[in-house]
């Protein structure tokens, strides 16, 4: 009695140890979308919604965030900004250990103070942080694309 017991709890924690091992790949981490299609779904549209919120045109600003709702949704994409620095750090798709890492923390850094800026609705806020951001962009295509000149983005 006591040693088929004993057999059932190896049977038992064999069959955890198994589904723990599966389950772990199931719940594996790998990156799966191209970086130019992370660029173009992702950081370019999320960047452009902070920018979007301090824009002026002869001394007139034009749209930017009006209601409460308006500036959660500008925060929530810096925020979504500075998620995306974790795909860009995942193993498999930074391109190296060194400048990659720096690079991606400046736009996390700017991405969160437009957060920081949004939850404290302060229009003059968001747009240093634009700039950062923008910095944060250019700085890294300057690095890693090759024959860059031209701003990645309209600003
Ligand atoms: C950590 C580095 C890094 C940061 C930060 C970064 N990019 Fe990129 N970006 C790249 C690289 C590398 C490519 C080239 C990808 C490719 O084509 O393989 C790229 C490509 C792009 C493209 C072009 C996609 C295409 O080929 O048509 C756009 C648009 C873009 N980035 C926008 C931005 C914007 C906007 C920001 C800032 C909010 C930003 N990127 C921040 C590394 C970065």
């Amino acid at each position: 009695m006591a040693s088929n017991t004993l057999s059932q709890l190896v049977v038992a924690s064999l069959i955890l140890s198994i589904a723990t091992v599966s389950c772990s790949r199931r719940a594996g981490v790998e990156p799966i979308a191209t970086l130019e299609q992370i660029m173009e779904t992702t950081v370019e549209p999320v960047s452009d919604r902070v920018f979007d919120a301090a824009v002026w045109e002869n001394g007139v600003q034009v749209g930017g965030p009006k209601s409460d709702d308006d500036w959660k949704l500008v925060q929530a994409n810096a925020m979504m900004l500075a998620e995306t620095c974790n795909l860009l750090l995942m193993p498999g798709r930074a391109k190296d250990e060194g400048g990659w890492p720096i690079r991606t923390q400046a736009m996390k850094d700017a991405a969160l103070e437009a957060a920081k800026a949004a939850e404290l609705k302060n229009t003059e806020a968001i747009l240093t942080a634009g700039t950062h951001i923008y910095q944060a962009c250019l700085g890294c295509h300057l690095q890693y694309i090759p024959q860059t000149v031209a701003p990645p983005a309209k600003r």
